[in-house]
Formats: structure tokens, sequence, C-alpha cells
């Protein structure tokens, strides 16, 4: 089991030394691998608890929730509990889980949706582990068909769109619907940008890796001049492909792409598909801050079956290149949580 407070074991190596310093010391990450020993007594542990009834991921998301987090709380390491308890206290950008249990898992649903019942122990798992990092898992009417989980799969219908059901273009760095006005704590996440975002791999034969790179690291790319810009509300933003019209929020008008937290921390909303300046000025700010995010390292994240993975929306912004997916039935697939 090993821990890492600037660069995860296995983050991709950079072509350009420099730059991968520069992201890695911006990047708060940190990573722990379970013991096989520890992941089998989970696995059968959690097996034991929700073999007698059916469980589903929005009916039953509370009993879920309980059963993983008890399991969890008894068998995981201490460090690692600790690691889970400090990640939102101790503001890190990204925490990454490895050697999770598994189960029997049956083919990907490429078309977005499958049967949840057949998966309790990865719910259990993901819910619970939610529940550790003490956050709340969440859904919005308007995407996804208002289910908490989103199968993160090559959906043929979404050929060509910058989606996280898409494949074939590269989905650019971007927050999670950036369209939305950012929420405090202890308020109803539903009308915010989510805060967190949460991922159990099923699987992810195309190695496909999730890049993700700090707020902190793309305002180091910015000339302070265009930096002041962006802080300006002199911008649009929209909502992205995955919301379903007509009930979603449309846009964001008149706000900034930079701001700081209660903190002071740096973040950002951004999706390239959906935002643009209001006059030839602020667009052509936009243009510019692209170009700079172009230059953005950050750190790559080749996740397997059984990583989990939970970053920060607000403090980084992450992408995916375009891949070409594996035949259905082995397609890639992540299961993602929004939380706050
Ligand atoms: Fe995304």
């Amino acid at each position: 089991m090993t821990e890492s407070l600037l660069a995860a074991p296995g983050a991709e190596v950079a072509t350009d030394a420099e730059a991968a310093a520069d992201a890695a010391d911006a990047l708060r990450i940190t990573h722990h691998r379970l013991d096989d020993g520890v992941r089998d007594v989970i696995a059968k542990e959690i097996a034991e608890r929700t073999s007698a009834s059916v469980l589903d991921s929005d009916d039953n998301q509370a009993i879920l929730s309980g059963i993983g987090a008890h399991v969890l709380r008894r068998h995981l390491p201490g460090q690692v509990l600790d690691a889970l308890d400090a990640f939102r206290l101790d503001g890190r950008h990204v925490l990454k889980l490895s050697n999770l249990p598994t189960q029997h898992f049956p083919p990907t649903p490429v078309h977005g949706y499958g049967d949840e019942s057949a998966l309790p122990l990865v719910n259990a798992l993901h819910f619970g582990l939610v529940k550790l990092l003490g956050m709340t898992p969440y859904a919005v009417a308007y995407e996804n068909r208002g289910r908490l989980i989103r199968n993160v799969v090559p959906n043929p219908e979404a050929a060509g769109a910058t989606s996280s059901w898409g494949a074939d273009s590269e989905f650019f760095w971007h927050t999670d619907n950036p369209h939305l006005p950012f929420g405090e704590p202890g308020t109803d996440p539903r009308g915010y940008v989510p805060r967190y975002l949460t991922f159990y791999t099923v699987r992810n034969e195309e190695r496909v890796p999730t890049e993700v790179a700090a707020v902190d690291e793309v305002v180091r790319h910015l000339d302070p001049a265009l930096l002041r810009a962006l802080e300006r509300p002199g911008f649009v933003v929209g909502a992205p492909d995955s919301n379903d019209f007509p009930d979603a929020p449309e846009l964001l008008d008149g706000t900034a792409l930079f701001d700081r937290d209660e903190a002071g921390r740096n973040r950002a909303r951004y999706d390239a598909g959906t935002t643009r300046g209001t006059d030839p000025a602020t667009d052509e700010q936009v243009r510019a801050f692209h170009t700079a995010l172009g230059r953005v390292h950050g750190a790559a994240f080749t996740l397997e079956t059984g990583d989990f993975l939970v970053f920060d929306n607000y403090r980084v912004v992450h992408r995916r290149r375009a891949f070409t997916p594996d035949p259905a039935p082995t397609a890639r697939w992540l299961r993602r949580c929004y939380a706050s």
C-alpha cells in the first residue's frame, strides 16, 4: 500500500519534465492500494449482507450506503480510513483507491442503462465510499433519467458527441455541468455545479486514461491580464450534451470562468463546446484561454477493474481523449456518481 502526496504512482510520465513537475506540484493526489486479503474479506462480507434481497441503486441507495460503509469501516486499514476522512477537509484534488473487490459483471450496457440490482457489491462499495468521504450522492432530474449512477460507456448513439457517452471525439479539458452556479456546503446540491465526481471502474480494457489537472496549474499557464479578464462576468456557459431538454437549466449568462472559493482557492468552469464570450473581446479571451489550456499537463489515470477515483470538479479540470471502443460486451465501463 502506498501513498503519494503529489503524484500518484502510475500517473503517466510527462514528455516535458518541467511541465510534469509543475503539474505534479499543483495537483494534490492521495493513492492507496488494498492488499488482496483486505479486498477479499470486504467482498465476502458485502456479498453476505446483500444476497438475501434485491437492492436497486436508486430505490435502495441508503441501505447500500449503510452496508458498504459498515463493512469498509470494519476492514479498511486505518491509514485508508484516515485518507477518506481527510480528503475533503484537507482540500485534496484527487483520491484513488486500487484493488477494490469486483463481482461477476454483465456485458457493458452500451446504451446507457442496465439492471442495477445485478450490481449489489459494486453499488454498496461505491455508496459506502461516498459515505466515508463525508459526501452525499445525488442525481438531477434532467440528466441520466434522474438516476444516481451514470454508466460511462461508449454509447453508439452518442457518436461524435463530447459526452460521457462519447468515444470517437476527444472531450477536451472541462468541468462537468459548468452552466450552473457554484454551490456552498449545506445547500441542496442539485441546482449547482456537481462538487465531486466519483467513479468505480468495471472495465477499461482499451486502457483509456482519465486525465485530471488542478485549476492551480491552469492558472499558471495564463497571462495575468487574461486571468483577470476571465474572472470578470463576461461569459455565457451552456448546458452539456448530457442534459435532457427541455427540463434542464439552459445556460449561465454573464458569468466569470474563474473565481475563488471561501478558502481563497482557485476554481473554474469550462466546456469548450458550450462556453462563449458576450462580445468580440470576450470571445477572443475564450479563444486565448482555450489555447492556454492546450499547454496544461495534469496527470493521467488509466483506471483498471476495481479502481475507485474521486476528484473535486470545482478545483480540477478533466478530459478524455478519443478512443476506439472494444465490442459492446467488454467495452469501457465506468460508473459515475455525483456527490457533494
Ligand atoms: Fe466530464
